[in-house]
C-alpha cells in the first residue's frame, strides 16, 4: 500500500528534478543537445552542427573602399592571410554533400591578424534565418525532434512551421545542390556595426559571392553526385586554380531590422565591395586540425561591433558547448 502511495510521490519529483533541469538549462545548451538528438550524436569529436567539413586557405586583398566602411586592420593591410573551413549542414559527419539535409552549406573564414589576433566570419548558403531568437530556434529543433516518431495529426513541426512564417520560408527556400563550393555564393545573415577611423558608421551584411558565379546541379545530376563530392572537389580545384569570391557589404537603409535575422533586405539595398577571397592552398592536416579550432562570429575586432540579434549574440555561447563538447572527446 505504502509503495503505491510512494509511487506517485517518486514520479512528481522526478518530473519536477527534470523540468527544473531544462528550466536550469541554458538555451544555447539546449540548442547543442536537440542539434545532438537529431544528428543520432554524439559522434565523438565532431561538432554538433556542421561536422563535416574541409580546410583551405588562402589570402583577403581589400578595395580601397573598405577601409572607407571600417577601420578594421583588414580592411587596411595590403593583405591577410585566411583559413577557411567549408561545411555541410546538421552534425552527422558522413552526410552525402548533395544529401538534402545537408543544407544550409558554411564557410567559416578565419583572418590572421597582427599580433596574433584574428577575426572570424561565419556565413551560410542560405540569406535568412528560420528564427529570431535562439527560444524560438529551439521550439523549431524540438518541434522536428518530437515529430519522429508522432502520430499527432498535423505534426508536431506542422504545428510549429503553421504559426512561424519565418521557419516556413526558410524550410521552403530551394537549397539546390552547388556545382562545387566555388559557385555557391554565402550570406551572413546576421547583421554587425561597422565604424571608420572618422567615426562614421554603418550597419551591413556580409555576401559572399563566388566569381565563377552561382552554378547548381541538377536533381538528377545530385543525385548521382558522389558522397564527397564538394569536399574533395574544392581541395583538388584549389590546387589547380584559387577559388575567389569578392567580400560585400550590404548596407542597411534607415528603418531596416539589424536585430532580426528572419527578416532580409530587399536586393536594392546598396551594396560595397570589400575585397576579394583568394582560397590556393588545401590545409595538409585538414581533418585533425579543424577538430582544434572553433569560429565565433562576435570574435571582433576594432571598427566591427555587434548588433543586438538575440541569435548573433546565442551563437558563441552555442559553439563553446558543442567545442567544449568535441574537445572532451
Ligand atoms: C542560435 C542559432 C545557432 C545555433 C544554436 C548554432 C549552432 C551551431 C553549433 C553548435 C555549431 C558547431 C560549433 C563548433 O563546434 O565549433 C555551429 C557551427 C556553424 N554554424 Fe551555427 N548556429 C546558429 C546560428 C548560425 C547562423 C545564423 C549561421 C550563419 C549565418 C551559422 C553558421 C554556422 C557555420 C558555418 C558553422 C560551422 C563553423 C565551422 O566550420 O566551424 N550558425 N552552429
Amino acid at each position: 500500500m505504502k509503495c503505491f502511495k510512494l509511487l506517485p510521490l517518486a514520479v512528481s519529483l522526478a518530473l519536477t528534478t527534470s523540468i527544473a533541469n531544462a528550466a536550469d538549462t541554458p538555451v544555447t545548451e539546449q540548442l547543442v543537445d536537440t542539434l545532438t538528438t537529431l544528428s543520432g550524436g554524439p559522434h565523438k569529436g565532431y561538432r554538433a552542427n556542421h561536422a563535416k567539413g574541409v580546410l583551405v586557405s588562402g589570402v583577403f586583398t581589400p578595395t580601397p573602399q573598405a577601409s572607407s566602411i571600417s577601420s578594421a586592420p583588414h580592411f587596411k593591410l595590403a593583405t591577410t592571410p585566411i583559413l577557411v573551413r567549408y561545411s555541410d549542414a546538421t552534425g552527422v559527419p558522413t552526410i552525402p554533400d548533395a544529401n538534402g539535409n545537408a543544407f544550409p552549406k558554411g564557410i567559416a573564414i578565419r583572418f590572421s591578424l597582427p599580433n596574433d589576433a584574428v577575426t572570424d566570419i561565419v556565413s551560410i548558403s542560405v540569406n535568412g534565418f528560420p528564427a529570431a531568437t535562439p527560444e524560438d530556434f529551439l521550439g523549431l529543433l524540438n518541434a522536428v525532434r518530437d515529430s519522429g516518431a508522432s502520430k499527432v495529426q498535423p505534426s508536431p513541426v506542422e504545428q510549429f512551421l503553421a504559426t512561424h512564417p519565418a521557419a516556413a520560408k526558410f524550410v521552403s527556400t530551394p537549397k539546390p545542390a552547388p556545382v562545387s563550393f566555388a559557385t555557391q555564393p554565402f550570406y551572413g545573415v546576421n547583421a554587425f556595426k561597422f565604424t571608420n577611423t572618422q567615426g562614421n558608421s554603418v550597419f551591413g551584411r556580409y555576401q559572399i559571392l563566388p566569381v565563377d558565379g552561382a552554378h547548381y546541379l541538377t536533381q538528377a545530376e545530385a543525385d548521382k553526385a558522389a558522397p564527397d563530392y564538394l569536399m574533395q572537389g574544392i581541395v583538388k580545384r584549389v590546387a589547380t586554380k584559387p577559388v575567389q569570391y569578392t567580400l560585400v557589404l550590404q548596407l542597411a537603409e534607415a528603418g531596416d531590422n539589424v536585430n532580426d535575422p528572419t527578416a532580409v533586405w530587399p536586393d536594392t539595398r546598396k551594396t560595397v565591395t570589400l575585397g576579394v577571397l583568394s582560397l590556393n592552398a588545401a590545409v595538409a592536416d585538414s581533418a585533425s586540425k579543424e577538430k582544434t579550432i572553433m569560429f565565433n562570429p562576435l570574435q571582433l575586432p576594432t571598427g566591427i561591433a555587434p548588433t543586438q540579434d538575440p541569435i548573433l549574440l546565442a551563437r558563441p555561447g552555442a559553439y563553446a558547448v558543442s567545442y567544449g563538447r568535441r574537445l572532451a572527446n
